[in-house]
C-alpha cells in the first residue's frame, strides 16, 4: 500500500482504487504519485492509493508497492476505497465493475466513453440511488476539460451549438492525407505503424468513437438523455484525396466533426466529414490533437484545444475528476449530486436526418455536352436547393467519351431535399458517376 498522505494535513486522506493499469490507469498512477504534493496542496488533503486492480502485472509499470487485486470486483467491494477509477475499457466487465462499485457506495471516475454513451443512463441512475458521483471528464477529448467547461464555465449560457474534432486518429489521417497528398489506405497504414490507429481501426475511422463522445457532449450541453442510437454517424473511410484537393481549391479543409446543434426541428446530432472554411479555427487543428468549438448564447464562440489521448493527458482529466469528487467529501449536499451537475437529462425533440440542415458539397462526373450542367442546376432548383458555387474541371476522355467533374456547393438546405434531388440526378443520362455528398459548415456566430 502506498500512502501519499502528508502527515501535516489534518483531514484524513481520500482513498482511491484504480482498476486497469494500462495506458490511462498507468498514467493515473504516475500522476497521483509524482504530483502528490501539488494535489494535496490544492485539495487540502491527501489522495491515497489503497488498491489496484490488475489481472496480471502490467508491462513497464511497477505496481510492487501496492495492494493488488487480481479480481477487479474485489476493488469495488473493498472497504478501504472511497473512489474507484475504472480504466479497463469496454462495456461488459467495466459496466459490471462500475455498477458494483456504485452499489457499494463508492464514487466512480471513468475514462470510458463507450460505457457512458451506451450505459450512462443506467449507471447515473445507480449513482443517484446511492447518492454518489459518477464522473467522466476523460471520456471526451482526453486531456481537454471540455465537460467541466460546459458544466461550470458555460453554465450561464444556453448552448446554441458545438462542433468538435474528437477523434485523434481520424484527424491524424485527414491531416496527413492533405499535407502529404496521400490516399486513405496508405495513410491509415502509416497511422497504424506509428501507433495512432488500432490494428482494427473501425471504431475510429467509421466514426463510432467520435459518436460516443458527441453523445456525452450533447447530454452535457443540452441535457438530452444519453442515447447513442439517436446519432447519425459517418466515418472517413470513403474520403478520397480528390475530394480533399477540390475542397482545398474551394477554400475548405475536410475535418471529421461531431456536431450538436439546437434547431427549430429539435437537437441535431451528427458525426461526419465536414468541409470547414480554412479560416475557421477547427481547420488548423492537425494531427492527433482534439478541439471543440462551443457557441453559448451569452459568451459567443469559445474554443478548447489540446491532447485528445495519451497516458498523461488523459490521466490529467482522470485525476482532475478524482480531485473534484474528493473536494465534495464532507459536504452532504454536494456529495448527493450524483454526477456533479449531470442530473437534469430529459427527453427533448431530436432533429431527424431529413430535417437536418447545412450547406452541401456535391461531386459528380458528367458527360461534357451542352445542357448537362443546366440539367443539374434545374433539378437542384426543383427541390429548393440554391447553388453557392460551382467548379467544373477540364474535360477528359474515357472510353471514347468526354467527361467532366462537376463540384457544386449549395446554400443551407435540408438533407431530405438533397437526398430527393440526388435520387433524380443519379438517374439522369448525363451523370456518369455516383454523387459524392459531404456536409459543409460555416459556424458563423
Ligand atoms: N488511451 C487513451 O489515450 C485514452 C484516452 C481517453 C480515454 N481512454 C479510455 O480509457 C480506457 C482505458 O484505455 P487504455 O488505453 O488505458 O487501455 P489499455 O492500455 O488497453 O489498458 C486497459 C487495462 O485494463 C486491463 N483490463 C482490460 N480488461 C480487463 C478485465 N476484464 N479485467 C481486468 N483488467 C482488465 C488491461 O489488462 P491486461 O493487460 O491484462 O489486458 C489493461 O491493463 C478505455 O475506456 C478508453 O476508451 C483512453
Amino acid at each position: 500500500m502506498s500512502s501519499l498522505q502528508n502527515s501535516e494535513t489534518s483531514l484524513a486522506p481520500v482513498r482511491v482504487g484504480i482498476v486497469g493499469i494500462g495506458t490511462v490507469g498507468g498514467g493515473t498512477l504516475k500522476l497521483l504519485t509524482e504530483n502528490a504534493a501539488e494535489i494535496e496542496r490544492r485539495l487540502g488533503r491527501a489522495l491515497q492509493i489503497t488498491r489496484l486492480g490488475a489481472r496480471r502485472d502490467p508491462k513497464g509499470i511497477d505496481i510492487s508497492g501496492y495492494a493488488v487485486e487480481r479480481d477487479p470486483m474485489a476493488v469495488a467491494r473493498a472497504t478501504d476505497v472511497d473512489i474507484l477509477v475504472e480504466t479497463i475499457g469496454g462495456t461488459t466487465v467495466a459496466r459490471e465493475l462500475v455498477l458494483l462499485a456504485l452499489q457499494h457506495g463508492k464514487h466512480v471516475v471513468t475514462a470510458n466513453k463507450a460505457l457512458i454513451a451506451e450505459h450512462g443512463e443506467e449507471l447515473l441512475a445507480a449513482a443517484a440511488e446511492q447518492k454518489v458521483s459518477l464522473v467522466f471528464e476523460a471520456s471526451v477529448a482526453g486531456g481537454i476539460p471540455i465537460i467541466r467547461a460546459l458544466r461550470e464555465g458555460l453554465a450561464a449560457n444556453s448552448i446554441d451549438w458545438l462542433a468538435g474534432i474528437i477523434n485523434g486518429t481520424s484527424n491524424y489521417i485527414l491531416s496527413a492525407m492533405q499535407q502529404e497528398s496521400k490516399a486513405f489506405a496508405p495513410t491509415l497504414k502509416e497511422a497504424q505503424d506509428l501507433g495512432y490507429a488500432e490494428a482494427d481501426p473501425t471504431f475510429d475511422v467509421e466514426g463510432i468513437d467520435a459518436a460516443h463522445k458527441l453523445c456525452i457532449l450533447a447530454s452535457c450541453a443540452f441535457g438530452v438523455p444519453l442515447d447513442f442510437q439517436a446519432l447519425s454517424i459517418e466515418g472517413i473511410s470513403n474520403i478520397t484525396l480528390e475530394d480533399i484537393q477540390y475542397a482545398d481549391e474551394l477554400g475548405y479543409t475536410i475535418k471529421h466533426l461531431g456536431i450538436a446543434k439546437r434547431t427549430d426541428a429539435g437537437i441535431d446530432l451528427r458525426v461526419h466529414p465536414t468541409l470547414v472554411p480554412k479560416a475557421n479555427l477547427l481547420a488548423s487543428v492537425n494531427g492527433v490533437m482534439n478541439s471543440v468549438l462551443v457557441q453559448g448564447n451569452a459568451v459567443g464562440p469559445t474554443f478548447y484545444t489540446g491532447a485528445g489521448a495519451g497516458s498523461l493527458p488523459t490521466a490529467s482529466s482522470v485525476v482532475g475528476d478524482i480531485i473534484e469528487v474528493a473536494r465534495g467529501f464532507g459536504e452532504t449536499e454536494r456529495n448527493s449530486t450524483p454526477s456533479l451537475g449531470f442530473t437534469e437529462l430529459k427527453p427533448q425533440a431530436l432533429c431527424s436526418a431529413e430535417e437536418s440542415t447545412s450547406s452541401f458539397y456535391l461531386r459528380m462526373t458528367l458527360t461534357d455536352e451542352i445542357g448537362a450542367l443546366a440539367g443539374i442546376t434545374s433539378t437542384l432548383a426543383e427541390f429548393g436547393i440554391s447553388v453557392e458555387a460551382m467548379l467544373q474541371k477540364e474535360p477528359r476522355m474515357a472510353d471514347g467519351e468526354a467527361l467532366a467533374t462537376l463540384i457544386v456547393l449549395t446554400h443551407e438546405v435540408s438533407k431530405g431535399a438533397v437526398d430527393k434531388a440526388l435520387a433524380k440526378i443519379k438517374d439522369m443520362a448525363v451523370v456518369r458517376s455516383d454523387v459524392t455528398v459531404m456536409r459543409m459548415e460555416q459556424f458563423q456566430s
